[in-house]
């Protein structure tokens, strides 16, 4: 699985982070996140499945 957000989307809500704290890391400046990899670990698949739904501006998708 491969994960992105979209950073035109992403208003730093940080439930991301909150759902999956080993896959996305958050801006110290402006609190957008991204991926610390596109690649998703096998293990780490639900917690980002998770993190795609909580996402209010549905800045996260996964392919
Ligand atoms: Fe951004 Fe959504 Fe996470 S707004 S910080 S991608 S919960």
């Amino acid at each position: 699985m491969k994960v992105k957000v979209d950073l035109e989307r992403c208003q730093g809500h940080t439930l991301c982070a909150m759902r999956a704290p080993d896959v996305f890391e958050l801006d110290d400046v402006d609190g957008h996140s991204s991926p610390v990899s596109e690649e998703v670990p096998a293990d780490q698949e639900a917690k980002v499945l998770e993190a795609v739904r909580s996402c209010p501006e549905r800045a996260i998708s996964v392919s």
